[in-house]
């Protein structure tokens, strides 16, 4: 069980159902969002195990002053969710911004980084270990989950994941990463939910929509001690979907249930094509 936690992106989404967990399972949560309202609204829901610092990640002050406050009320820090981010840059890599692509990195990447920093620095001066999870994405396992600086951003993440666990173990901190796929939170459906399910339906082999408890029940196990001999891993809650990878045949798909045979690649020899 976590005892005490920092959540990043705690207000809502994936951020508020890792926080409901860690609180549900009697430990205590401090939650780290820039939304004021969106963080106060959910300590009000989470009740007096619940705290919450308006703080935003990219900033190295804020995200100090996060653990700094954890510890002035509940004593300790054992576990670091690094979960805050956005979608970021949007759009053709022809036109895209240096600003929004470093934007997107300050947001989603350095969050991870300093949030990293400074609670392992605080698990290592408590001396007994600890449990950090970042929320990654398919995006940053494959092209496609997401625009080009988001998916950059999140592969970035599972790259510094895998390099603090190692960094990290002679102190007993573990470090993972989460990789959702879907969620159904409005970072994806952006108020749009109905839109959303139509193309889910068809991409996602899973027939149940991503829910953000389904992301806090994986993220919650990796801090746990269930997840002991797990470090330094990317684990994918995705219902699927890069399973289903590559998508290549998508395109083609209604062609391709017209006609079977075999193909012979770059070989000179003709494919051999049947109707059905
Ligand atoms: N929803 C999905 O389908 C999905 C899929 C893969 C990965 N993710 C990742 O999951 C994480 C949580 O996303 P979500 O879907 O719950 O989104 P969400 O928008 O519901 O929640 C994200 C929270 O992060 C906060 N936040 C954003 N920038 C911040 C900053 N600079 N400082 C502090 N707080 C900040 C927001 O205010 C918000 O409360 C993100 O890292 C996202 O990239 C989401």
């Amino acid at each position: 069980m976590t005892q005490v936690a920092v959540v990043t992106g705690g207000g809502g989404g994936i951020g508020l159902a890792i926080a409901a967990r860690v609180v549900s399972e009697g430990g205590a949560v401090v939650i780290g969002d820039l939304n004021e309202a969106r963080g106060r609204e959910a300590v009000e829901q989470l009740g007096d195990r619940a705290g919450f610092v308006r703080a935003d990640v990219a900033l190295e002050s804020d995200v100090e002053a996060l653990i700094t406050a954890a510890v002035d009320r509940f004593g300790q820090v054992d576990a670091m969710f690094n979960n805050a981010g956005v979608g970021g840059a949007f759009g053709p890599i022809t036109e895209q911004t240096v600003e929004a692509w470093d934007a997107t990195f300050e947001i989603n990447v350095r969050s991870v980084f300093l949030g990293t920093k400074h609670a392992a620095r605080q698990m290592i001066a408590q001396g007994s270990g600890g449990a950090i999870v970042n929320t990654a994405s398919v995006a940053g396992l494959s092209g496609g989950g997401g625009p080009q600086a988001y998916s950059a951003a999140k592969a970035a993440v599972i790259g510094f994941t895998k390099a603090t666990a190692v960094e990290l173990a002679e102190h007993r901190i573990r470090v993972n990463a989460v990789c959702p796929g879907a969620v159904y939170t409005e970072l994806l459906h952006r108020g749009r939910p109905e839109q959303t399910d139509a193309w889910r339906v068809q991409l996602q082999p899973w027939p149940d929509r991503g829910e953000p408890e389904m992301i806090a029940d994986v993220a919650c196990w990796l801090a746990s001690d269930e997840a002991r001999f797990v470090t330094g891993d990317a684990v994918v809650a995705d219902g699927g979907l890069m399973a289903a990878t590559p998508r290549l045949l998508d395109h083609d798909l209604q062609h391709l249930k017209r006609m079977t045979g075999i193909a012979y690649g770059n070989t000179g020899r003709d494919a051999e094509v049947r109707r059905l």
